[in-house]
């Protein structure tokens, strides 16, 4: 939670008013997060999100969305054309993503299109409409040896 928390207030501080920003995978756990909290912080923002609603949570936050007034289009990121004809946006924030690894060894075709596919997708929007682009990458990139030896000093410092 605290990164979410860090992350939305550093995000908070690049974001002006007025701007049209797009959350990819805005009914996510991270996505929704950010989305409600800009919302909340700076008027006169536009925030759409996309999201195809593939996880069973979204749909939860969908609602969490539609009482903030954040429209959500119900979008596979992997449809090019699709992503092409949105409005420009002078922001976008990616936080589309299949995250759990079992996936891709299960479904590596639809994680394929939804992390690749996607992502390049999101990535040539954003060049053509020249808008920035916040990319959230995946935890897994951090050493596990370096994580493990944080949790042991926790732990430590709890006793
Ligand atoms: N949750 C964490 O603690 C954490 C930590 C570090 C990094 N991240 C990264 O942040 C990103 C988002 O994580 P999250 O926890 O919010 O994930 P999440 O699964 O809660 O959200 C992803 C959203 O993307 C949507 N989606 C999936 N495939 C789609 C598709 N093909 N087209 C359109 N929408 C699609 C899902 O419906 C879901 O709402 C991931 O890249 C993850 O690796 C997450």
């Amino acid at each position: 939670m605290f990164s979410i928390f860090s992350s939305s207030f550093l995000i908070g501080m690049i974001i002006d008013k007025d701007m049209k920003i797009l959350i990819t995978g805005g009914c996510g756990f991270i996505g929704s997060n950010i989305a409600i909290f800009l919302k909340n912080k700076i008027n006169n923002l536009t925030i759409h999100s996309l999201d195809n609603l593939s996880r069973n949570s979204s749909k939860i936050n969908l609602n969490r969305l539609k009482k903030q007034k954040i429209k959500n289009f119900n979008l596979n990121i992997s449809n090019k054309s699709k992503i092409n004809s949105l409005i420009k946006y002078d922001f976008i924030i990616d936080c589309c993503a299949e995250a759990a690894v079992e996936a891709s060894k299960l479904e590596s075709e639809r994680v394929f299109f939804t992390n690749l596919v996607g992502t390049f997708n999101i990535l040539e929007k954003a060049k053509k409409d020249k808008s920035k682009i916040i990319f959230l990458s995946t935890s897994r990139v951090y050493s596990i040896k370096r994580i493990l030896s944080k949790a042991k000093d926790i732990n430590k410092k709890k006793i």
